[in-house]
C-alpha cells in the first residue's frame, strides 16, 4: 500500500518509488548540480545499493535521471563522491576532453575471507554524467580492510596541486589521508580520529574550507557521520574545525569532555545523517545536503514506495563568536517561491520562569497531530518534540524529544519548514538547526505560540 501523497515532500529531494539513502557524488559542472545517491533500483528496502540521480539548475526543482551506477552480481555501489577531472589527470576522457569521475565504495556482496570486502573503485563519465562506464583496473584502493568506506576526493592547491581523497576506517573511528596525481594510485598520508563522538562506526566524511566571516581567516571543517553515537540518539553527524596542509587535518580543539553536547554538531535532530557538500559550486559557496533519516527505524518508516528524503540544501557559513570560538551556521537554499506546508519565522522570548512554545498543528482531520519547538530559558535548552505529531510506531523512542543547548540572547529567533514527512528546524540564525521527520495524519499547517 502507498503512503498517503502529503507525506511526500514536494522540495525535499525524494526517489520516485524506491528506497534512498545517502546523498553520493553531490558535484556542480557545466551549469547543473548532479545529486547522485544510495538507491534500490527494485525496491522500497535497503539493498541491492546502486547510485540514483537527479539534476537540477536552481536547487530546488530536481529532474529525475535513470540509475547511474548499477550493482551487479560482485558488489554494490556504496557512497562516495565525483569530482570534475578538468585537467584530464587520470586520462579516462578523450584527449582534450575533462570526465567526471566518480570516486565509490566497491562492497562485496558474498563476503570472501580472502578479500577486504571494502575497497574504492571509480567510474567515469564523457557524457555530463548520464551514463558511466566503470574503470577496469577496479579496485584503486585496496587496504585490506572490511570497514573502508565513503571516499570523498577533492583538489588542493593549484596548478601544481593533488588530488586527496578523506575515507573511513569505520569500525576504528579514523578518517584516513590519502592523495593522488591521478586519482588511480593513492598513497596514505595521515590519519585522524577516534575524536569526540567514537562509540559507533564513522561514516561519510568530508573536508573543506570556509572563510570565516568576518576576519577573512580560512579554516577547514571535517564533518563525520557516526553511528550509533548522535547527538539525538542513533545517527548524527560531528564536525571539527582545523586546519589541513594536503596531507594532514589538525582540529583546533577537541572537548575534554566525555558528553556529546560538548561536542560540536552539525544538526541536533534525530533525522540528519550522511551529509556531502557540493564539490565546484558557483561563487565558492558550500551547501550541504543530508539525508533526512536515521538508521534506527529508516527501514521501518510508514513510506512506501519511496521511502525517505533529502533534507533542503543548506549554504554553510563559519562565525566566530565573542570568545573567539568558530562555530557552522547553515541557513537553507530556498528561492522563496516554494509553496511549503509551512515555512514561518518566529521570535519567541527566552524567559526564566516559563517556556515559550511554538505549536505548528495539523489541518482539520488530522487528528490533533502537531510538532512543538521549546525553548526553556530556565534551563537554557531548546528542543522539539514529535511526540504528538501522527505515526510514531516505526520505533519505540521515535517520541522521544531532541534538544540543544539554547544560544545565548534574551529572544529566540526560529524558522519551521515543514514539506511533507521533513521539518528543517532553523534557530537563532541558523546556529542550531533539528532536522526531524513527522509522518502526520494531514498537512502540519497551523501557526500558534504558547508562551
Ligand atoms: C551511511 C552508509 C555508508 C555506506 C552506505 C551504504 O548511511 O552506511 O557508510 O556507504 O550507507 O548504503
Amino acid at each position: 500500500m502507498s503512503s498517503p501523497a502529503h507525506l511526500r515532500p514536494r522540495y525535499h529531494f525524494t526517489a520516485a518509488d524506491t528506497w534512498m539513502n545517502d546523498p553520493n557524488g553531490l558535484v556542480y559542472a557545466e551549469g547543473v548540480y548532479h545529486l547522485f545517491y544510495q538507491n534500490n533500483p527494485w525496491g522500497s528496502d535497503w539493498g541491492n545499493l546502486s547510485w540514483g540521480h537527479a539534476t537540477s539548475r536552481d536547487l530546488t526543482n530536481w529532474e529525475p535521471l535513470p540509475v547511474a551506477i548499477e550493482c551487479d552480481e560482485q558488489e554494490w555501489i556504496f557512497s562516495g563522491s565525483v569530482v570534475h577531472d578538468v585537467r584530464n589527470s587520470s586520462g579516462l576522457a578523450p584527449a582534450g576532453r575533462s570526465p567526471l569521475v566518480a570516486v565509490f565504495t566497491s562492497c562485496l556482496i558474498d563476503p570472501d575471507p580472502a578479500r577486504a570486502r571494502q575497497r574504492q573503485s571509480l567510474a567515469f563519465s564523457v557524457d555530463e554524467g548520464v551514463t558511466w562506464v566503470k574503470y577496469a583496473g577496479n579496485p584503486v584502493l585496496d587496504a585490506g580492510l572490511d570497514h573502508f568506506r565513503d571516499p570523498k576526493v577533492f583538489w588542493f592547491g593549484g596548478d601544481d596541486g593533488h588530488w586527496v581523497m578523506v575515507v573511513v576506517e569505520a569500525e576504528a573511528c579514523t578518517v584516513a589521508v590519502y592523495a593522488s596525481d591521478d586519482l588511480i594510485a593513492w598513497t596514505l598520508q595521515s590519519r585522524f580520529g577516534p575524536a569526540n563522538s567514537a562509540q559507533g562506526a564513522w561514516e561519510c566524511p568530508d573536508l573543506f574550507p570556509l572563510t570565516v566571516v568576518g576576519s577573512g581567516e580560512q579554516k577547514w571543517v571535517l564533518v563525520v557521520s557516526v553511528y550509533p553515537g548522535g547527538i539525538a540518539a542513533g545517527s548524527g553527524v560531528q564536525y571539527f574545525v582545523g586546519d589541513f596542509d594536503g596531507a594532514r587535518f589538525t582540529p583546533d580543539r577537541l572537548s575534554a569532555s566525555e558528553d556529546s553536547t560538548s561536542f560540536d554538531w552539525v544538526d541536533y535532530g534525530r533525522d540528519f545523517y550522511a551529509p556531502a557538500t557540493f564539490a565546484d559550486a558557483p561563487d565558492e559557496r558550500r551547501i550541504m545536503m543530508g539525508w533526512a533519516n536515521n538508521w534506527d527505524y529508516a527501514r521501518d518508516s510508514p513510506l512506501r514506495p519511496w521511502r525517505s528524503a533529502m533534507t533542503l540544501p543548506r549554504e554553510l557559513s563559519l562565525v566566530a563568536d565573542e570568545e573567539g570560538l568558530v562555530t557552522l551556521r547553515s541557513a537553507p537554499v530556498v528561492t522563496g517561491g516554494e509553496s511549503f506546508d509551512t515555512d514561518v519565522t518566529v521570535s519567541l522570548p527566552v524567559s526564566a520562569s516559563r517556556a515559550s512554545v511554538l505549536i505548528v498543528s495539523a489541518e482539520p482531520g488530522g487528528a490533533g497531530d502537531r510538532l512543538e519547538v521549546v525553548v526553556d530559558g530556565a534551563g537554557r535548552t531548546v528542543s522539539v518534540d514529535r511526540s504528538h505529531s501522527g505515526d510514531t510506531s516505526c520505533y519505540v523512542d521515535f517520541g522521544a524529544p531532541a534538544w540543544a543547548p539554547l544560544p545565548p540572547g534574551e529572544v529566540c529567533d526560529i524558522r519551521v519548514i515543514i514539506d511533507g514527512c521533513v521539518a528543517e528546524i532553523f534557530v537563532a540564525g541558523g546556529r542550531v538547526t533539528f532536522t526531524m521527520q513527522v509522518f502526520p495524519q494531514a498537512p502540519l499547517r497551523f501557526v500558534a505560540t504558547a508562551l
